[in-house]
């Protein structure tokens, strides 16, 4: 009868060590025991990166990489994206339950109230250059939230983080459209609670004027356009233990209040390798030009001197479920904006990646970042706002993972261990000792 364990000889000892199997894993504390001597501290795991390591128990989300499945409480991506609304998806991830028609009617509402920002909020918006970053100003602001909510502190209280969710699930879009407004020099349009998720956000984005760089002046006022962002809103809700996930689970297990965490979070994300490659995809499509510089561009990624952006996921190692679903909706937005021609160079950069062995051999396929830029910009949306675009909604799902644990009893404070390579003792030396060395890092 097979066991729920695994066996481990230390060849400096010759002692075993049967260690148990659980989930699929072993307890790295477990791996302490086995000791060359009595004085030694015993091993550890080393894991740059977490390529291997578990760091959480969850019940929000599922991927399986290699068959390309994504599941939300287990409901697949795809069902969610066709019959679900951003509000109910943000919903399922925190309760754990699609909500009856009365939850979720008291839930919307709930969150309509809550879109207003404290009007001194603008006038650190203010003091931005008209060139900053958007994401750098939401980064500021929804850390600047922390200030206006003190007993955010009081994490520990389950009605406390609740509030926090209504309250940040409504206001990320607005900070989102107010820095847009500021880097345009356009007066802050205010939140209409008679508008839904996507289509008020939308509204405070472009009313009044034309989205710059929209293919068709008029379009921001469609439904559609409305419906495809909150789908794309839903594709970007969670997405278990990426980069910016385990950010808001490393702050928060110091027990920081949510804001100051959702803020280390979207830092997190606003890096090109993670939430920042959306907009990185629109710059390389744009550099590419024509699809006739597509075989020099892959040559160069195959040479290693670039990254195709878009591609590529430390979990799918297949096509990213997210990407078929955004671009079914690409050619749907196209007919109300009008076709954004870098798709064609996108779709032939595919084709071509796709039936190349470079990729193949390192299973690399399109992730949710390859096509959403292309939308984005049809939409009217500027490059810079593209990360934005992915934190609106990845609140709902670092907010989920944040609560999940606190409550999660095997939680402390996170605090890595590390494999030290440094000098061994030296003694001081006097300044008027010392001689010049060639330290790759001097500063003088
Ligand atoms: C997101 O984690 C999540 O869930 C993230 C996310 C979410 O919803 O939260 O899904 C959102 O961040 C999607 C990823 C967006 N980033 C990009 O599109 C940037 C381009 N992609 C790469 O930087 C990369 O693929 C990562 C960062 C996404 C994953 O990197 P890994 O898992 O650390 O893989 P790796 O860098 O070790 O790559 C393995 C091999 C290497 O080649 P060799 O050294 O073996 O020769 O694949 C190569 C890499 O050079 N490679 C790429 C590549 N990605 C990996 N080569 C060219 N272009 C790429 N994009």
């Amino acid at each position: 009868m097979s066991k729920d364990s695994v066996t481990i000889t230390d060849n400096r000892t010759g002692q075993s060590y049967e260690l148990p199997i659980e989930h699929g894993t072993i307890r790295a504390l477990d791996l302490r025991q086995i000791k060359a001597t009595a004085e030694d501290f015993g091993l550890m795991t080393y894991d740059p990166g977490y390529m291997n390591t578990a760091s959480c128990r969850s019940r929000i989300t599922f991927i399986d990489g290699d068959k390309g499945i994504l599941e939300y409480r287990g409901y697949p991506i795809d069902e969610l994206a066709e019959h679900s609304s951003f509000l109910e998806v943000a919903y399922l991830l925190w309760a754990g339950e699609l909500p009856t028609s009365d939850e979720l009617e008291r839930w919307t509402h709930g969150v309509r109230y809550h879109t207003m920002i404290h009007e001194s909020i603008k006038k650190f918006l203010d003091g931005f250059r008209h060139d900053a970053h958007p994401m750098g100003m939401l980064v500021s602001t929804v850390a600047a939230l922390a200030t206006f909510y003190p007993e955010a502190k009081n994490i520990q209280d389950p009605e406390t983080r609740k509030i926090q969710f209504y309250r940040l699930i409504s206001k990320m879009p607005t900070l989102a459209a107010f820095a847009y407004r500021h880097s345009v020099g356009m007066p802050f349009v205010y939140p209409d609670n008679n508008l839904g998720y996507a289509e008020n956000f939308l509204n405070m984005m472009f009313h009044g004027r034309e989205p710059v760089g929209s293919l068709n002046p008029n379009s921001h006022h469609s439904p559609i356009l409305a419906r495809a962002l909150d789908v794309l809103f839903i594709l970007h809700a969670d997405h278990e233990q990426n980069c910016s996930t385990s950010s808001m689970r490393m702050v928060s297990s110091a027990f920081t209040d949510p804001y100051t965490s959702v803020a280390a979070a979207a830092a997190a994300l606003y890096g090109p390798l993670h939430g920042g490659a959306n907009e990185a995809v629109l710059r390389m499509l744009r550099e590419i030009g024509d699809v006739k510089h597509i075989p020099e561009f892959i040559a160069g990624v195959k040479r290693g001197e670039r990254k195709l952006m878009g591609f590529g996921h430390r979990v799918y190692k297949s096509y990213d479920p997210r990407a078929k679903v955004i671009k079914y909706w690409a050619d749907r937005v196209f007919e109300v904006t009008g076709r954004n021609p870098l798709i064609d160079i996108a779709l032939e950069l595919e084709r071509i990646a796709l039936a190349d062995d470079y990729f193949i051999s390192r299973k690399l396929y399109p992730n949710v970042d390859f096509y959403s830029g292309i939308i984005y910009e049809a939409m009217g949306f500027p490059t810079d706002m593209f990360p934005v675009l992915f934190a609106i909604p990845r609140t709902a799902g670092w907010l989920t993972q944040w609560r999940e644990s606190l409550e999660d009893p095997d939680q402390k404070i996170a605090r890595p261990r590390q494999i030290y390579l440094g000098p061994g003792k030296r003694p001081f030396i006097p300044v008027d000792q010392r001689v010049p060395s060639d330290h790759v890092n001097g500063i003088v």
